[in-house]
């Protein structure tokens, strides 16, 4: 099974960036404890603040990988283009958070992805992802 977490803007800052909402954990130190745990599962990982970059990067696995799980982050709430290459590609798309968008601003509340993800987990912190993964075991 073959599935990438793509991650976007400022999450590449996890550890340093506003601790209190999002943990102390960097996101590599992260997903080498995932990679340990999950060996037989071929994970992937990519990041970038550019939305354009994102793009290509679920187009470029949206028809081959078994799954994506997203985190759009600031994008998931402005990007009409991230929401049109989900509903572009083949493969199921899950849509993650750190934190609990929903008991957070309102901006924060409104998701481009949502409408066309397989489904949506936020606010366990960096289990998040995990959970994301789980659902795609279970499917498999
Ligand atoms: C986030 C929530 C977004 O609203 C925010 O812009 C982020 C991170 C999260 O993982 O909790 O950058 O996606």
């Amino acid at each position: 099974m073959k599935i990438i977490i793509i991650n976007g803007p400022n999450l590449n800052l996890l550890g340093r960036r506003e601790p209190n909402v999002y943990g102390n954990l960097t996101f590599e130190a992260y997903f080498k404890i995932l990679q340990n745990k999950y060996p037989h599962i071929e994970l992937e990982y990519y990041q970038s603040n550019i939305e354009g970059d994102l793009i290509d990067k679920i187009q470029d696995t949206g028809f081959s990988y078994d799954g994506i799980i997203l985190n759009a982050a600031a994008y998931t709430h402005t990007s009409v283009g991230i929401g049109d290459a989900i509903k572009a590609i083949q493969r199921p798309v899950i849509e993650v958070h750190i934190s609990n968008v929903y008991a957070r601003e309102k901006f924060r509340h409104q998701s481009f992805i949502a409408p066309n993800a397989y489904g949506i987990i936020t606010g366990f912190g960096m289990q998040s992802y995990e959970l994301a993964l789980l659902s795609f075991l279970q499917q498999s």
